[in-house]
């Protein structure tokens, strides 16, 4: 390891995250009893500029009536960008209103490091100034040109940072990209055209102790079309991935979730690696392949994650 030690952001279970959008008050009880590990009640572009004010005073109610965290989900607030006259307001109304309700503020369309410091800042007034002793998270997505060209500093940012999030449509209209879909595959290009973005974003986030968290897959009547996608980003080391639709919640926490046969696999690896080192040996060989401490570790990433799940679900 590196002389630079990496602090690891506050881990949350993270497979499955419903969006809601504020206007929808009717949507919160079904999305606060649904499976998603994670909720974000949206004050940006789900919202009509003419209900951004309603939405606000919607999320605000909801986060005070309904007690999201009952089944160990973290719920978040997603705020305007920092270009528009709404973000200050969502920021402040939300926190001193009802700040002790939400874990984390997702931060749309962060271009630089100086937004985060900007969110920052603000945020730790706010809880200075209400007395709110638990910190507020800070989440980010990257779904600018400006951002992605920036994700390494932006990743760097904070220490309230805890994940980043990968807006493939924002990012796709950034770039002008050839498509007119949220998410999925163009056939003209040659593999997945988002790759290097995400696998970019990924490496941002782990060399600073972030989790990464893939984004929307818009058409929710093509399970097997979000399968793929979430697959491709499970294989890079996302950790989980948005369902703007229910239909898309239970699809993202099986995907994300390691089976039972690689729990039990890494669980067998730990323990050869055991006993190769009580006879002194660094590696040792399992099923006829050579394993050592980057197994280990390997194994370990997926042991600690499927026992995040079982404390979630006892
Ligand atoms: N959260 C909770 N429940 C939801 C939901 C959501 N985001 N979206 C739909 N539902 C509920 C519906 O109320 C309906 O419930 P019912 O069976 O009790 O009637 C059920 O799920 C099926 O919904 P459906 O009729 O298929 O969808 P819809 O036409 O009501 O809404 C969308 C479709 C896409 C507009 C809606 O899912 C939505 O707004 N998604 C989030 C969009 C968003 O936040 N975008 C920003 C991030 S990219
Ligand atoms: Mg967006």
């Amino acid at each position: 390891m590196s002389h630079h030690q990496i602090t690891e952001a506050r881990r949350r279970l993270h497979r499955s995250e419903l969006a809601v959008p504020g206007s929808r008050p009717e949507l919160f009880e079904k999305a606060a009893a649904s499976q998603a590990d994670y909720v974000f009640l949206d004050l940006e572009d789900a919202v009509a500029p003419d209900e951004k004010a309603a939405a606000r005073a919607n999320v605000i109610e909801a986060l005070g009536d309904i007690d999201w965290r009952e089944s160990n989900k973290t719920i978040s607030v997603r705020i305007n960008g920092l270009d528009t006259h709404y973000m200050y307001r969502d920021l402040i109304d939300v926190v001193e209103r009802a700040g002790a309700h939400v874990d984390t503020i997702l931060v749309p369309k962060v271009g630089a490091p100086g937004d985060i410091y900007t969110v920052d800042a603000l945020l730790t007034q706010l809880e200075q100034a209400m007395g709110l002793s638990d910190r507020i998270g800070v989440e980010a997505l990257v779904e600018t040109a400006l951002g992605m060209a920036n994700v390494e500093a932006v990743a760097a940012s904070s220490p309230r940072l805890e994940a980043l999030h990968f807006g493939v449509a924002d990012y796709a209209a950034s770039c002008r990209a050839r498509t007119i879909t949220i998410g999925g595959l163009n056939p003209d290009y040659p593999g997945d055209q988002w790759h290097s973005a995400l696998s970019r974003m990924l490496v941002a986030c782990r060399a600073n102790g972030l989790r990464a968290i893939d984004g929307p897959f818009g058409d929710f009547g093509d399970p097997d079309g979000f399968i793929a996608g979430a697959r491709r980003a499970a294989a890079l080391g996302y950790e989980g991935k948005w369902a703007i639709h229910p239909a898309q919640i239970e699809l993202a926490n099986e995907v994300f979730t390691p089976p039972e046969s690689e729990v039990d696999q890494a669980r067998r690896v730990l323990e050869a690696l055991e006993e190769a080192a009580a006879a002194g040996r660094g590696a040792a060989q399992l099923d006829g392949r050579m394993i050592d401490a980057a197994s280990a570790r390997m194994a370990l990433n997926v042991v600690e994650t499927a026992e995040a799940i079982a404390n979630r679900e006892s």
